[in-house]
């Protein structure tokens, strides 16, 4: 039977070479498909290695760290980049944009990076999705722009676009909105949401911050779920 889980970790333990006790020590952190899950916790408390370790980036020392049903630890480091780029759209903390690409270039770059991302539309419907998204957030006449010449709040929505284009399964946000002000990080998150619900997109957003936590459909402690940390 097919998981309704997107999410699976279990007994993972997590220490950076040189620390002097893990980071992330979780016994077990499940979620749902579809779910909109707000995890916070104080900066410094480990929330961007989580997410790092959830694609793969990093490989914890202990435990299993399933997605989709698969688990990356038992995976090659080539498997995992794959994984990540077929099934995972990933919203930095300084959205990542490429400076000498443009809007749209940036937009599609997952779908170079990915051919089964890419193998799910075709080049109209590439146009077509591209168009849609920019039109949705905003960025219509900004399409062939240099990224370094838009405002904070549009490459921002540059990144959610890029992160949703080719409709990954799994969002993970590391606080995309911290250099916005409360209107504008709200408005941001329901435009993230329009988009995840229409496509059944799971979202696991992370943020010191709690203000927003009430429009997600789930809030988890940080330190509630993990047990190591700075001693
Ligand atoms: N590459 C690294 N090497 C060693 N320690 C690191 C590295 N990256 C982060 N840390 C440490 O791990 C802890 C958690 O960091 P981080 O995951 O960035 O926290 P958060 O995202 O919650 O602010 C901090 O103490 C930080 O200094
Ligand atoms: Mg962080």
């Amino acid at each position: 039977m097919e998981s309704d889980k997107i999410i699976e970790l279990s007994q993972v333990c997590f220490q950076y070479p040189g620390a002097k006790s893990p980071t992330l020590k979780i016994s077990q952190l499940d979620i749902f498909k579809k779910e909109k899950v707000f995890l916070y916790g104080p900066s410094g408390s480990g929330k961007s290695t989580l997410l790092e370790v959830l694609s793969g980036i990093l490989q914890p020392q202990q435990g299993e760290v399933k997605i989709l049903g698969e688990n990356l630890v038992k995976m090659t480091s080539h498997q995992r980049d794959r994984f990540r780029a077929n099934h995972l759209g990933y919203i930095f903390q300084s959205f990542n944009l490429i400076p000498y690409l443009s809007v749209e270039e940036n937009i599609t770059l997952p779908l170079v990076l990915s051919p089964s991302r890419r193998s799910k539309l075709t080049s109209a419907d590439v146009s077509a999705e591209v168009e849609r998204l920019c039109q949705h957030l905003g960025l219509g006449d900004l399409k062939s722009r240099g990224v370094t010449q838009l405002s904070v709040g549009q490459q921002q929505r540059v990144a959610v676009a890029r992160a949703l284009l080719g409709n990954p399964e799994l969002i993970l946000a590391d606080e995309p909105t911290s250099s916005l002000d409360h209107d504008h990080r709200e408005r941001f998150i329901r435009l993230l949401f329009e988009e995840c619900e229409a496509r059944g997109t799971t979202v696991l957003f992370v943020s010191h911050d709690r203000s927003l936590e009430k429009i997600f459909t789930r809030s988890l402690s940080f330190n509630e779920i993990n047990q190591g940390g700075a001693e």
